[in-house]
């Protein structure tokens, strides 16, 4: 890393342009705090100690190493941002505690983002898309479906319907709230648990399937290992370890056989017409 100083003339842009930023966001943020009511003093209070701390303070502590910090105080941006999300507990149909977190903007269109397999609301993706549908003013939530993350329940393999169950509390508590549902983004499996939603239900008009698995028949074997239809059959269920051995989940019967009676191609045919789909 190279260590230049203050007076250097790129150093000064980058330093400018990263407080421009933060400016900016922390801007949104004191909007959003006082469309919930929060003390808008409170709120140019932080304004004032985040913009001095970011400006004045970190650069001269760190003597301005190079452009990373340019990086580090975006980094930093998305952090307000994710920071400042608002925890939401939604019951879902088998009176399991779901936690999302509601990353708030000046409007009341709203997009859900769901997650894939073994992740969480926090998974990286969701939290760029929240934070940059936020900053464009459309509100995002992204949540744990239940038996992962923070949400109560248990984990299971398949569960795409359930999955699709826990989108519909979802979606009718922020209809509940007078949310406009404008779209679903589900990620990987997160993307067959939109799917399926719009196959059964048609009340949100945008689907977004990001990278979602089309032929859930395949790709098992990797995951189980070789005749884990056999396997499974015997035992009622297959542990699933990591490369040391070490367990990491359990496959029941029931969860697998789940996944391997979900058409996608059927559920994708039940989609109504009025729905617009992208992946
Ligand atoms: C979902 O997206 C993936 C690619 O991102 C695609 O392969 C798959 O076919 C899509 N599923 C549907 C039902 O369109």
């Amino acid at each position: 890393m190279v260590t230049h100083r203050f007076d250097n003339f790129a150093e000064s842009c980058c330093q400018a342009l990263a407080c421009l930023s933060i400016v900016h966001s922390v801007e949104d943020l004191c909007r959003s705090w006082s469309s919930v009511s929060l003390q808008q003093n409170f709120a140019d209070y932080l304004l004032t100690i985040m913009i001095w701390i970011i400006c004045i303070f970190l650069p001269y502590s760190f003597h301005c190493k190079d452009i990373n910090l340019y990086f580090m105080t975006l980094d930093l941006n998305l952090w307000i941002t994710v920071a400042c999300a608002q925890r939401v507990l939604i019951s879902n149909k088998l009176g399991e505690k779901l936690v999302g977190l509601l990353h708030e903007a000046c409007s009341k269109e709203l997009v859900i983002l769901c997650h894939g397999f073994r992740a969480t609301k926090d998974d990286s993706i969701l939290v760029d898309l929240a934070a940059a549908l936020a900053s464009a003013g459309v509100n995002a939530f992204r949540f744990d479906f239940a038996g992962n993350g923070e949400s109560e329940g248990l984990f299971q393999y398949g569960n795409y319907r359930k999955e699709a169950d826990d989108l519909r509390s979802v979606v009718s508590y922020f209809s509940e709230q007078k949310y406009d549902i404008i779209a679903l983004v589900g990620h990987s499996k997160g993307g067959n648990a939109v799917l399926l939603y719009a196959s059964m239900y048609h009340d949100v008009t945008v689907i977004v399937n990001i990278s979602g698995r089309f032929a859930l028949e395949e790709g098992i074997e990797g995951r189980l290992g070789k005749n884990f239809l056999q396997r499974i059959k015997k035992d009622g269920y297959i542990d699933v370890r990591n490369k040391k051995g070490k367990f990491e989940y359990r496959v029941t019967e029931e969860s697998l056989r789940d996944r391997l009676s979900t058409d996608t191609l059927l559920s994708s045919r039940s989609i109504s017409k009025g729905c617009r789909g992208s992946h």
